[in-house]
């Protein structure tokens, strides 16, 4: 959601943090701000609006603020207090010797607001974050060490937090801690990072370390110490991080979804890799520890995610129950928590998320645990908080989404899910091998088919031109497809900010065939299998009533030029894997209509990649 830098070691700390704070841009993005040490002042800059606002109020100091060593950095994406200048981090105390910047939600804030003023501290924003700022500068006042001030002050903390401290008294240091939020430390030669996700600090270096909860680290230009919360020394484990920089360029496409569409020929080709070798050989999921015998006698699976995971995991239930004829539930993760959910362990349940870092579904999935359930995890981030909650750990390798709209994750997450369902098939022996064979098969050749699509855009270039002026937009599908109506719609709502919605085909006659005139587009999604006709016939109902008709579909059948405005057309694919393949022209599709509007396709308004509150 939001995102964190900091800065210890010889370099002008500003360059790394505006650097970082860029690359975590996609986070979340409605004002920013960082704090410096400079001749030994902490001083506080901050800005309203994109980071470019704060990058030019730097850029007037430039010369002085480059003077600094030693700093914090934040992009936010506002929860509690409006954004705006005063609202922004780095927040500090009265005596604005303290800065802290902070990801996540304090719970207890007003609590402990309340104490605070009672002590004196005057409060000039609406934040939650504020307070963590007047908390540790009075522990500070009481102990007179750092790391013990922000150790006493977390343990005051109800909620989720991300903190990166610094105190204009103690020099050169940086304090860090982490509970239900992420944070690294990035390792450098007499230099350390802090950031809240990778992208803000590969470019400098490799070796990292992760926090977990409740440790708290402490960091000079030559050391680094880490505790637990109940003051204990801890044993550092430095991990090399398997990303390359280059994922961050957009090499030489305009915008990083348009990048991220193109990727997937060869994302589903890594997927995969060294998984399905041959279509005679069963799939190796050496991920899914969930013992063989178990896997045979499960009867219930439960899918939770959010968002677009969502949709691949109603997918995952189609395939996964026409395969093994397991019964699969799939809930929004919002959902699943905060009732009373009936699973145990007897019940398989999986979490899917491109960023691991989901309060939702981290909540879901550690819910399901405590119950006794296998937790089986699909995540495109394998070092993420939901992958430590797992039993099975599915990583999708989808390699760094930086488009705030998810697409090629999506397309490795629906891979692994067919790799799954295979796999349980194979283990169950619940489905006959030409068909297993068939489908392997197809998707082995699906990155040739994605390619096909990929350099046909022209049709939906000017499909998306001859609708960008629609100010609503119905999908409609049937069966396997119907997640592909819903992403189909998601991506052109979250991009372009036209209400579209996806229904299935069958219930359009049942309320929403009342909104439909000639200014309705409503694309069907028509590709070739048990329910073609059904949509046909429902398509024909839409038309009837005057609505504008797209078709997206894999037949040549000339009759549709008689009922559809404009086609798009895919290379043909058998059903069950349809909705890989037909999920990229609507990606391309939203991604036009976006771009005609003049919109801010990687960096939608309101979003962020990933919501760590919930
Ligand atoms: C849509 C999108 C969001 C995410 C959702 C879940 O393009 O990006 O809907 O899919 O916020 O995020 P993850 O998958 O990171 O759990």
């Amino acid at each position: 959601m939001c995102g964190i830098v900091g800065y210890i070691g010889s370099k002008p700390a500003v360059d790394i943090l505006l650097e970082g704070l860029t690359n975590l841009e996609y986070r979340g993005y409605d004002s920013a701000g960082i704090a410096v040490e400079v001749d030994n002042k902490v001083e506080l800059y901050k800005a309203e609006g994109k980071l470019q606002n704060l990058k030019d109020i730097v850029n007037k100091n430039y010369t002085h603020i480059a003077k600094s060593t030693i700093g914090i950095g934040h992009i936010r994406w506002a929860t509690h207090g409006v954004p705006n200048t005063v609202n922004a981090h780095p927040h500090s105390c009265n005596c604005g010797r303290v800065a802290v910047v902070h990801n996540g939600i304090i719970e207890n804030y007003k609590e402990l607001k309340a104490k605070l003023e009672k002590q004196g501290c005057t409060f000039r924003s609406q934040t939650d974050t504020e307070t963590v700022a007047h908390l540790v500068a009075s522990e500070y006042a009481k102990c007179g060490d750092l790391t013990e001030a922000v150790r006493l002050a977390t343990k005051q903390i109800e909620g989720a937090y991300a903190l990166c401290v610094i105190h204009q008294d103690v020099k050169d240091t940086i304090v860090a801690t982490r509970r239900n939020a992420p944070l690294l430390v990035g390792i450098g030669e007499k230099e350390y990072y802090v950031a809240s996700d990778v992208p803000a600090i590969i470019q400098y270096t490799k070796k990292a370390m992760y926090l977990d909860d409740n440790q708290i680290v402490t960091l000079t230009p030559d050391s680094m110490k880490l505790i637990d919360i109940e003051n204990n020394s801890l044993e550092q484990k430095i991990e090399h991080l398997p990303w390359e920089p280059i994922a961050l360029s957009k090499m030489g496409y305009k915008h990083f979804m348009l990048k991220e569409i193109h990727e997937q020929p060869d994302v589903v080709r890594n997927v995969l890799s060294g998984k399905l070798r041959a279509i005679d050989e069963p799939v190796c999921l050496k991920e899914v520890t969930l013992d063989r015998e178990k896997l045979k006698k499960l009867n219930r699976i439960q899918i939770v995610a959010c968002g677009t995971s969502l949709h691949a995991a109603l997918v995952g239930k189609y395939i996964i129950e026409d395969f093994c004829g397991i019964a699969v539930d799939v809930e929004p993760s919002s959902e699943y928590i905060y009732r009373r959910t009936i699973t145990d362990e007897n019940t398989l349940v999986i979490g899917v998320s491109q960023s691991g870092e989901t309060a939702d579904t981290i909540t879901a999935v550690r819910l399901a645990k405590k119950k006794g359930s296998h937790i089986l995890i699909v995540t495109n981030r394998p070092d993420s908080t939901m992958a430590r909650e797992a039993d099975s750990l599915v990583p999708v390798n989808a390699g760094i989404e930086v488009s705030v709209a998810a697409t090629k994750s999506y397309m490795a997450q629906l891979i692994s899910f067919y790799l799954l369902a295979i796999y349980m098939a194979e283990v169950k022996e619940s489905i006959a091998k030409e068909k297993l064979e068939e489908l392997k098969h197809e998707l082995i050749i699906l990155p040739q088919k994605i390619e096909k699509v990929l350099s046909h855009k022209e049709n939906i270039q000017a499909c998306a031109k001859k609708f960008s002026g629609s100010k609503d937009f119905v999908f409609i599908a049937r069966g396997i497809n119907y997640p592909t109506a819903l992403e189909g719609a998601l991506k052109l709502k979250e991009i372009s900010y036209i209400n579209a919605t996806g229904y299935p085909a069958g219930e359009l006659k049942h309320g929403p065939i009342a909104m439909l005139d000639e200014s309705m587009p409503v694309l069907s999604i028509l590709m070739s299998g048990k329910v073609y006709e059904k949509i046909l016939s429902n398509s024909e109902e839409a038309k009837a009533r005057n609505a504008r008709m797209i078709a997206l579909t894999d037949s040549t059948d000339p009759k549709l030029n008689e009922l559809f405005d404009s086609t798009i057309r895919v290379p043909e694919i058998c059903e069950l894997l349809s909705p890989a393949l037909a999920v990229v022209p609507l990606q391309l599709l939203a991604y036009y209509i976006a771009e005609f509007l003049g919109k801010d396709v990687d960096q939608p308004r309101n979003l962020a990649k990933s919501v760590t509150v919930e």
